[in-house]
């Protein structure tokens, strides 16, 4: 699909990569961690290497501290410094993983002054070695109306995971979503930057409430107050994204000023007509989005009977490589019947863990 020509200057100025100052967000949302948190008894890390931060298990390949203690890639940080809670981040690289908050400020839709980019570290809410996921909280993108005309001042979040790094997009447990009364929100997969012309590729997705809030539902997103957009299985490697606009009229800018566009786990975001007030308070760090991991640049799973590569992750016995599509990266995994670590010696046990959950997804 091609760019429509009067988005471009929109998306090309929210992509102003400027100053890094890392945000500090304030953290009272309630933390809600995967259910294999509670299978305690199992060894998640190697010895001698922090396992946990607060009540984030952080299982190898992630780690902290000793670079024994992680994969490249795969380096945590805990910062304890919040009152709150300690909060756990993918440790910040200049060529990823970061996510980025561009201030907008534009009085038509021919584009308009770019606040350039505040770039901070992707917060961590759970990782899953079992299924080579980990969970992020990632913000929310906004378009607000100060007045009857085109007058929006936006938000413009994206997200750089690094072309060369472990993490995608998970395509099958996230959505598009677009919230408010006349919004469309689209995915946009590049931005042109150090030159390089990858395709865009972008979902979007429509609500339009003809101006009435009535017509909005709790717990319906189908276009009225909220729309979803599912990612196409088939989408090239996700590694840098972000959620835009098309430039619509806000005819209920007088009660609710902001449309709001994200990319969300879709099993975990439920609509709210309260949404449509200010989604940014509800979810102060952002909203649960799923990534996929795998180990990267180190080799691929051994053809059967031929010798591991060095530096071979799948080291737990009763444990298998498995090649992923992406190419020249694999993930490990217990054989059936095994449950743990497949990443650490010895970590895939043949009995499970004290307390039996049922699976999420
Ligand atoms: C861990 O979780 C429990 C229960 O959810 C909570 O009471 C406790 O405050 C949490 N501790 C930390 C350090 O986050
Ligand atoms: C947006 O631009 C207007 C006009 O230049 C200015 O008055 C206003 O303070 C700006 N707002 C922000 C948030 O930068
Ligand atoms: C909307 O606000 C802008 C900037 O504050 C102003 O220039 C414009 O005249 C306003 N439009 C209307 C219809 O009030
Ligand atoms: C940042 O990422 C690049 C590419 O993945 C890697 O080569 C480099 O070592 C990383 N830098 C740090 C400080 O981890
Ligand atoms: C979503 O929220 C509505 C009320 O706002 C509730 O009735 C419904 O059960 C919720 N759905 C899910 C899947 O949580
Ligand atoms: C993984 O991919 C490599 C390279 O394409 C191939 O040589 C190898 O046989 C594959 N291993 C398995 C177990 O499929
Ligand atoms: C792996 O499985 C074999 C049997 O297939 C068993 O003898 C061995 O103890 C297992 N290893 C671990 C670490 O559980």
């Amino acid at each position: 699909m091609p760019i429509p020509s009067q988005l471009l200057p929109f998306l090309l100025a929210a992509a102003v990569v400027a100053a890094e100052a890392h945000l500090i967000l304030p953290a009272f949302a309630e933390h809600q961690g995967r259910e294999e948190q509670e299978q305690q008894q199992a060894v998640v890390e190697r010895p001698g290497c922090q396992d946990m931060c607060g009540n984030i298990s952080i299982p190898f390949p992630f780690g902290m501290g000793k670079p024994r203690c992680f994969l490249p890639g795969f380096k945590v940080t805990c910062d304890t410094s919040s009152s709150n809670r300690p909060r756990l981040f993918l440790a910040y690289n200049i060529s990823g993983p970061f996510q980025r908050t561009s201030a907008l400020n534009h009085t038509s839709t021919k584009g308009g002054t770019g606040s350039g980019g505040n770039t901070n570290a992707v917060e961590l809410m759970d990782i899953s070695v079992a299924d080579n996921e980990a969970r992020v909280y990632i913000g929310v993108s906004s378009d607000c109306s100060t007045n009857g005309s085109r007058h929006f001042l936006a938000k413009f979040q994206d997200i750089v995971l690094g072309d060369d790094g472990p993490f995608l997009l998970s395509a099958t447990h996230n959505v598009l979503i677009g919230v408010g009364s006349n919004v469309e929100s689209m995915m946009v997969t590049s931005f042109g930057e150090r030159g390089k012309e990858t395709k865009a590729y972008m979902p979007s997705c429509l609500s339009n409430l003809m101006r009435r809030l009535q017509y909005a539902t709790d717990g319906t997103c189908s276009g009225l107050g909220c729309c979803l957009a599912a990612l196409p299985p088939n989408a090239p490697p996700l590694t840098n994204f972000g959620v835009g606009f098309m430039p619509r009229p806000n005819y209920l800018w007088k009660t609710n000023p902001c449309f709001y566009g994200m990319l969300a786990e879709k099993s975990r975001y439920n609509f709210s007509t309260h949404d449509l007030n200010g989604i940014e308070v509800l979810y102060p760090e952002g909203v649960p989005v799923v990534l996929d991991f795998a180990i990267r640049n180190l080799g691929w799973c051994p053809p059967e009977g031929q010798q591991q590569p060095p530096g071979y992750a799948c080291v737990s016995s009763n444990s298998t490589c498995v090649n992923t599509t992406r190419g020249n990266d694999y993930v490990c995994k217990c054989l059936e019947h095994y449950h743990g670590n497949p990443y650490i010696t010895d970590g895939c046990h043949g009995w499970k863990a004290m307390t039996v959950h049922a699976k999420q997804e």
